[in-house]
């Protein structure tokens, strides 16, 4: 079992009976709703909110219940990845593209716990590029402003060479900041950047982070 598996696994214990359940996405969440698709078969009653068109493909494949975003009042708990989590449980998010749904779904979320293997628990955020959602009207606009910080952003593109666009039709451009030296500030200025939809730093959502091992050991840890 690799350290994703074992993360996402060990999180699905934390789901209950009747729970309204926000499904992450990536490969790590992936582990954690096959699993609740096992437990879903064995008679578990639970509603999935899903963050990604992605997931909501896997979940249908395991008969996952679901319920749209607009339907729900609150989300039990949330699931999800992360690219990089530092000491205080803040987390850079949507290496994989659905930072937009994934904060929307976190942030009705009573509690969330992020599934991470051992090498994403960093001490200083960055490292991995800041993915930032933008609307690709003007967006060069955008990208002019954040290469005058120095943040270096970068167009994603599919690895076919094709443009990537997210869920919502949007572009994503990753900044290779290499060390955050403040994710506060950097998170508010990013957030009044017109044209700037969403980013990937998660600074106030997880509670719990469960860290799998290559050992095969696994770790809860709240904050
Ligand atoms: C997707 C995400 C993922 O949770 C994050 O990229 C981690 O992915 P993985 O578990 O595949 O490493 O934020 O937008």
């Amino acid at each position: 079992m690799n350290s994703k598996q074992i993360a996402g696994e060990k999180a699905c214990d934390f789901i209950q009976d009747g729970m309204i359940v926000g499904l992450g996405t990536g490969s790590t969440a992936y582990y954690m709703i096959q699993k609740l698709g096992d437990r879903v078969a064995e008679g578990l009653n639970v509603t999935g909110v899903v963050t990604s068109k992605a997931t909501e493909k896997l979940a249908v494949e395991r008969n996952i219940p679901l319920m749209e975003l607009n339907d729900v009042t609150e989300i039990d708990l949330t699931i999800d990845g992360a690219d990089e989590v530092d000491e205080e449980f803040r987390g850079v998010k949507g290496g994989g593209g659905a930072l937009l749904f994934e904060k929307l779904v976190a942030n009705v979320s009573k509690k969330s716990i992020w599934v991470v293997g051992e090498d994403k628990v960093v001490a200083t955020l960055g490292a991995f590029p800041l993915p930032v959602e933008v609307v690709p009207f003007g967006y060069k606009q955008v990208e002019r402003q954040l290469e005058a910080r120095g943040y270096k952003p970068k167009l994603r593109h599919h690895e076919d060479g094709s443009l990537y666009l997210t869920d919502s039709q949007n572009y994503i451009l990753d900044l290779h900041i290499g060390s955050i030296a403040n994710p506060e500030d950097l998170n508010n200025w990013l957030n009044n950047l017109p044209g700037v939809v969403e980013n990937g730093l998660f600074l106030n959502y997880a509670s719990t982070i469960v860290i799998g091992f290559s050992d095969g050991k696994v770790e809860v840890r709240d904050k």
